[in-house]
């Protein structure tokens, strides 16, 4: 995938201090897209290796899980958004749930999105503190379904959202690309 290489950089360049003081690393992943191969390829990494999984649908969290539709695209499988309350009709709703950022939100599926028995990946841009990822959880087993994986690009391992998310019920959590190789 070349992240070892001069791209890595621009994967996703760090902001300090962005949206808030508090939020020393920002995480800007909007670099990965400048590099339509090296997505790519990256997309094609992440659907090799749930072509083996008998996975049945991609959950993917607004806004920028949105960006990983390739990979249901690839399977061929549906990919489902997983969207922050009053943005899609007939719902169901997570409840609140606090984030690594200031404030509070709220995540939805719509109903009949997931049927008993669905083999899902949680699809995101990052984990941090893992809320966003156990909002997802909690609504794939509200539909009786299962969570194969949660797929995170970055993985902010000081925060521990992994052992979250496995304990909210996830089987396993893939942060694929390690923050030492991003930088300023
Ligand atoms: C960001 C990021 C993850 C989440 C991670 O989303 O894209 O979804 O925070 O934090 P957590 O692990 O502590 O929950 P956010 O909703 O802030 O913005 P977005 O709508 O641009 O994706
Ligand atoms: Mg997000």
């Amino acid at each position: 995938l070349g992240t070892d290489g001069p791209l890595a950089k621009e994967i996703a360049k760090v902001i300090p201090y962005f949206p808030y003081k508090k939020l020393d690393r920002f995480y800007d992943i909007g670099g990965v897209l400048k590099h339509p191969k090296l997505f790519n390829a990256m997309c094609s990494v992440m659907a090799k290796r749930y072509r083996k999984l008998g996975v049945t649908k991609i959950l993917g969290f607004e806004a920028r899980g949105f960006l990983f539709t390739p990979v249901a695209i690839k399977l061929g499988v549906p990919f489902v958004m997983l969207r922050k309350a009053g943005k899609m009709p007939n719902t169901i709703s997570s409840g609140p749930y606090t984030k690594e950022y200031e404030g509070v939100d709220e995540m939805c599926i719509q109903k009949g999105a997931l049927v008993p028995g669905d083999k899902v990946i949680l699809i995101d841009d990052l984990i941090a503190t893992g809320g966003t990822l156990c909002a997802g959880i909690e609504l794939v087993k509200a539909c009786e379904a299962e969570v194969v994986e949660c797929s995170c690009m970055i993985e902010l391992k000081a925060l521990k959202g992994r052992d979250r998310c496995l304990k909210a019920g996830a089987k396993d959590v893939w942060g694929f690309i390690s923050e030492d190789i991003l930088g300023e």
